[in-house]
């Protein structure tokens, strides 16, 4: 198995796990990072719907966390193949420079187009970072 139908059968493994009893919308996110280790996420959603998280953001956010970085492969599996919403998009811009995306059907996954996250998001919004507080 290559690496990109490792990270399809992860993000389809992860999109199982979603949590989302209220759009019924499940999604699955694969990512790796510099050392090859494979972060997953899917969406888990609240009953105060504003605080739902993306499988995108969950994946990203947890490698981040545990000190990962580096990511250059992310696969998103979800019913019709969609890809990251805005919010997600923004925050790889960010964290991922020169992340690839793919967008599989979880009912038939395979890779049929990749895009770069500054395709997906020209124009990232950005911040100087602030200096380190003394
Ligand atoms: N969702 C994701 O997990 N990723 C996206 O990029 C778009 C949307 C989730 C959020 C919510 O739980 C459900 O899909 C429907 O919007």
């Amino acid at each position: 198995m290559n690496r990109w139908q490792e990270l399809v059968a992860r993000a389809c493994e992860a999109r199982k796990r979603a949590y989302a009893p209220y759009s019924r919308f499940a999604v699955g996110a694969a990512l790796e990072d510099a050392q090859g280790r494979i972060w997953c996420g899917c969406n888990v959603e609240s009953a105060s719907y504003g605080l739902t998280v993306c499988a995108e953001r969950v994946a990203i956010f947890s490698a981040v966390a545990a000190g990962a970085s580096g990511f250059s492969k992310l696969v998103v599996a979800s019913v019709g193949g969609h890809w990251p919403c805005g919010a997600c998009r923004q925050v790889l811009a960010e964290l991922a420079p020169g992340l690839i995306v793919a967008a599989v059907e979880a009912e038939e996954p395979q890779i049929h187009q990749t895009a770069t996250i500054e395709e997906l998001l020209p124009g990232t919004f950005r911040l100087d970072a602030p200096p380190p507080q003394s």
